[in-house]
């Protein structure tokens, strides 16, 4: 199919993608995370293709992304205080909630859970995309393991062909995919981090637990709270390894490599001293940008033409931690401490 390129301040194309979500197509959407890959999210067969056109696993559940909080007894059996307090504080934004599934919606969206994942953004394209049709289902709208993507053009690269359409929008303000929080269960718990930081959240959460799967391999066998949190992701072809250690360390670490078939991700500040090829993702003391620039910087690895690429892992405080949980996932795990 040839994927049609919609414009998001065209009204006209506004309607054009609303009409096609609305005749059960599949169309690509800006947000303030990254660009989704929208479908009805009461259309099964519509959720299906979204699943087929990624290549996803069918055990992964899509978030629900909603434009006003009365859609949320369509989708969701209960919304208890604690929900009403984080969608107050924090929609429309980059934060995910995990309520219990209403019988009215079909399991192929939450991939046979009884939970379903709500999220209402705060992109104007989206919304008014998500008014003029449905709550949506949208997972991140790349090929799946492969880093999720911050602008029009990565969805092309990835699913062109495969889509209906793709709306260019604004850029993705946070760059990095939506905080997932769970509120099933004894204490509210962090599934994925993301831009709403673990401060902000324990202001309305203070019992928040945090999944030891965000920060750690999950082990085999383990209880899986959140299924996506299993697969590998975020990896560009290259194989990246994770880098614990100070500035002076790094730097020395990756000069020592000088004619080997490697390179670096690294911080702005160190680029001027690195001898082997070397992307910057950004400041060391600016996570929020960092955020921003990883999914970029890690799709642009691949033109290297290199081996292996030594990656800086950043502090984990803040959306620093977001920024960490995608790096040693593009890692695949494989960390070196100096
Ligand atoms: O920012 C975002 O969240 C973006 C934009 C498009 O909104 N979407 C996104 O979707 O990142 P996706 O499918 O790439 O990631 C959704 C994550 C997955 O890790 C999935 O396993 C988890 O949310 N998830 C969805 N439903 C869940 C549920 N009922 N229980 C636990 N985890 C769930
Ligand atoms: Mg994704």
């Amino acid at each position: 199919m040839e994927t049609k390129k919609l414009f998001c301040k065209s009204k006209k194309d506004i309607k054009t993608a609303a009409a096609i979500l609305k005749d059960g197509g599949i169309v690509a959407i800006p947000t303030e995370t990254v660009y989704g890959l929208a479908a009805n999210a009461f259309n099964e067969d519509a959720i299906k293709k979204v699943f087929t056109a990624k290549g996803r696993p069918q055990d992964n559940p899509l978030i629900v992304h909603i434009s006003k909080l009365k859609q949320i007894k369509q989708i969701a059996s209960e919304f208890p205080k604690t929900a009403q307090k984080c969608a107050k504080k924090f929609w429309p934004g980059p934060l995910t909630i995990i309520l219990p599934k209403s019988p009215d919606l079909n399991t192929t969206v939450t991939a046979g859970l009884d939970s379903v994942a709500i999220r209402m953004p705060s992109d104007k394209t989206a919304r008014k995309i998500i008014s003029k049709s449905y709550p949506l289902a949208a997972p991140s709208a790349n090929i799946s393991g492969s880093p999720s993507p911050t602008s029009a053009q990565h969805v092309i690269d990835d699913l062109s062909g495969k889509i209906d359409a793709v709306v260019v929008g604004k850029e993705c303000k946070v760059g990095l995919e939506s905080t997932v929080v769970s509120l099933i269960g004894e204490h509210p718990t962090l599934l994925r981090p993301g831009g709403i930081t673990v401060s902000m959240l324990k202001k309305v959460l203070p019992d928040l637990v945090i999944d030891p799967a965000v920060e750690n391999e999950l082990k085999q066998d383990s209880q899986v709270l959140s299924p996506g949190l299993k697969y590998k992701h975020y990896s560009p072809k290259t194989q990246v390894i994770l880098v614990e250690g100070s500035t002076n360390d790094f730097i020395e670490f990756v000069n020592l490599k000088v004619g080997e078939s490697v390179a670096a991700l690294c911080f702005s500040e160190e680029q001027p001293n690195i001898k082997i090829p070397a992307i910057s993702y950004g400041s060391e003391l600016d996570d929020a940008k960092k955020a921003k620039e990883l999914f970029v910087k890690l799709r642009e690895l691949d033109s290297l033409g290199v081996q292996t690429v030594f990656a800086h892992a950043p502090q984990k405080t803040g959306i620093g931690l977001a920024v960490y949980n995608r790096l040693i996932r593009a890692a695949a795990f494989k960390v070196i401490k100096l």
